[in-house]
């Protein structure tokens, strides 16, 4: 593993969005984080580089099978003006277990914080301020083998993106609607559902616009074989608030381990709420909605943070949550979770990581 990052300095500057709405995922910074992978030297040739398109063989490994991992996680801006990673060593070992599964090299994990962190600070004025806004990262690795067999590649590369973001749906605390897909399946156990892989994501993509086009944001994935129990949503681990419990589907193998499902699971247990990590089936979500027993239900991300759901729709049956509005718990678990990533909350359980702009700074520019 390559121990210093060069940088390579861009000609030109791209103009700051500034506090405007950002969405989610649509500008980029300047500069990328690019690094290599060869079965001789390991990963190597780490380097911050102007941001921009990358040349790849067509025959690339990435384009035809898809060995592909990637990361979401987001630096953000403290009142007093610095610059905080909320867990990047749960998403840097995520991205291992991905590897793993994909047989894709192992990460120095330490390493690639290390870039993030630097990259981060180079990048520091892309960094929003507005409350709910941050700067989401991308860490991702491709197969680059010249190869139409299919065999693992022994050349990969490693990339990391930033891109200024605001709420990942509209508007980050108003309820969205979910369409419980009964037809497709998003992962079986046994497959890569627990991996963060990009295959996972092409095979939601029917189902998403099918769901988009009766007028739904996202759809809640049902198990691969009975096609009965709970999974994850498109974009987000789910939870549900039965009377004084809360409950959410255990990982089975198909279900991502979600960062933000893990920090609301330990947030939760600290204040004193039983937390089941179950077999969740949907028939059995719905009869205690209807007996007056689904209070909240929201959605666990790092791109979308905490998202309440206000409708469930499965089959003929539609559930309004919460009378569509956002629960007394998932306000406070948002609240909780952006004022530890904002600074504004102490944080007590170690989970933010702070950047040292001016000593990363300081070692690029040597
Ligand atoms: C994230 O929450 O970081 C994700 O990767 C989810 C989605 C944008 C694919």
């Amino acid at each position: 593993m390559g121990q210093s990052i060069t940088f390579k300095k861009a000609d030109h500057l791209k103009e700051k969005p500034g506090s405007a709405k950002l969405g989610f995922g649509k500008l980029f910074t300047d500069y990328m984080f690019e690094m290599d992978y060869s079965t001789e030297k390991g990963w190597h040739d780490a380097r911050i580089v102007p941001y921009g398109p990358i040349k790849l063989d067509p025959a690339a490994t990435i384009f035809h099978y898809g060995q592909e991992v990637f990361e979401g996680l987001k630096a953000y801006r403290t009142e007093d003006k610095r610059v905080l990673l909320f867990r990047p060593d749960k998403n840097m070992a995520r991205m291992n277990q991905s590897c793993d599964r994909l047989n894709i090299p192992k990460i120095d994990e330490k390493f690639v914080i290390k870039a993030i962190k630097k990259l981060v600070a180079i990048e520091e004025a892309w960094i929003p301020s507005e409350p709910g806004q941050s700067l989401y990262i991308r860490p991702f690795i491709i197969g680059t083998d010249a190869a139409l067999g299919v065999h693992p590649s022994a050349t990969y590369k490693l990339l990391i993106i930033l891109s200024p973001v605001g709420a990942y749906f509209g508007n980050s605390m108003s309820p969205v609607k979910i369409y419980v897909e009964d037809e497709f399946v998003r992962a079986v156990k046994g497959g890569v559902g627990y991996a963060k892989t990009a295959g996972n994501y092409a095979a939601s993509l029917k189902a998403q616009t099918k769901s988009e086009e009766l007028g739904f944001d996202q759809v809640l994935w049902l198990d691969g074989v009975e096609h009965k129990y709970i999974e994850e949503v498109g974009s987000m681990n789910i939870f549900f608030k039965i009377d004084d419990e809360v409950w959410t589907p255990a990982l089975n193998g198909s279900i991502l381990p979600g960062v933000t499902r893990a920090s609301v699971i330990e947030l939760l247990k600290k204040w004193g709420i039983k937390v089941k990590e179950k077999k969740v089936s949907v028939n059995k979500l719905f009869k205690k909605a209807e007996k007056q027993k689904l209070k909240e239900v929201f959605g666990t991300g790092t791109a979308a943070v905490i998202s309440p759901v206000g409708f469930l729709k499965w089959e003929d049956h539609v559930i309004k949550v919460a009378n569509g509005k956002t629960g007394k718990l998932s306000q406070k678990l948002y609240d909780t979770i952006t004022g530890i990533q904002s600074g504004k909350i102490e944080d007590k359980l170690g989970w933010t990581q702070e950047v040292k702009l001016q000593k990363e700074k300081e070692a690029v520019a040597k």
